[in-house]
């Protein structure tokens, strides 16, 4: 069945590149990003795998463990890790699920049949400290992800959940946030001190509340 917004992420153990884990365990108390490439050796997953492990200190700077899977095996994990770090210029520095039966590829639903009965799709999960699936992204084979929306969505999720704030459309780090409607408008001054503007009452702005 289909992974919703606010299920529980489902819990597997699975051999990564960085040995067997226990996915809850290694999610710990902080955020999770997992997500799916079609197959190893192929020219659009080298380039999105590359730019992840470049990403790794943004990833860790908001506190976001990342793990890639695919349905191939550990050995081709490891020989194709090598030339990723010599295509992209750097070095894989987190964990990929080898998932040749496609145990967590199947509990994910990540392997589209209609698309393709054997590879998996893009498939993106982040996860919150409470286990609950946060976001999910859809990619097919050929388009490669853009990780710095990923970012960026992360960046929205957790101000949501740390001040109950949203981010307006094309929002961008820094940029102004919308009060939630939960929040009255007698809670906005103790909760928003760097003040609000109503544009309507459901229209409400202001600065974002970590910067
Ligand atoms: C790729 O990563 O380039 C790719 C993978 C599977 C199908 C098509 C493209």
């Amino acid at each position: 069945m289909a992974i919703r917004l606010g299920d529980e992420a489902p819990d597997f153990t699975a051999d990564t590149t960085a040995g067997s884990i226990s996915f809850h365990e290694w999610l710990g108390d902080g955020w999770g990003v997992l997500f799916s490439h079609p197959k190893d050796y192929t020219p659009v997953c080298t380039t999105e795998l590359g730019r992840v492990a470049k990403l790794k200190p943004e990833f860790d700077k908001r506190g976001v463990k990342v793990i890639g899977l695919s349905v191939d095996p550990m050995t081709d994990h490891e020989g194709w890790i090598k030339d990723i770090n010599e295509t992209q210029d750097t070095t894989v520095n987190f964990p990929m699920i080898a998932d040749p039966d496609r145990k967590v590829a199947d509990l994910y639903d990540m392997v589209h049949p209609n698309a393709n009965d054997t590879l998996t799709v893009r498939s993106v999960f982040v996860i919150g400290p409470d286990k609950k699936v946060k976001l999910t992204l859809t990619y097919p084979a050929s388009t490669g992800r853009n990780f710095d929306e990923l970012l960026r969505v992360i960046d929205s999720l957790q101000l949501t959940a740390n001040y109950q704030v949203a981010t307006p459309v094309d929002w961008k780090d820094g940029e102004d946030c919308i009060i939630v409607p939960a929040v009255s408008d007698e809670e906005i001054p103790a909760k928003f001190p760097k003040g609000s503007r109503t544009i309507k009452p459901y229209l409400r702005y202001t600065p974002q509340p970590n910067r």
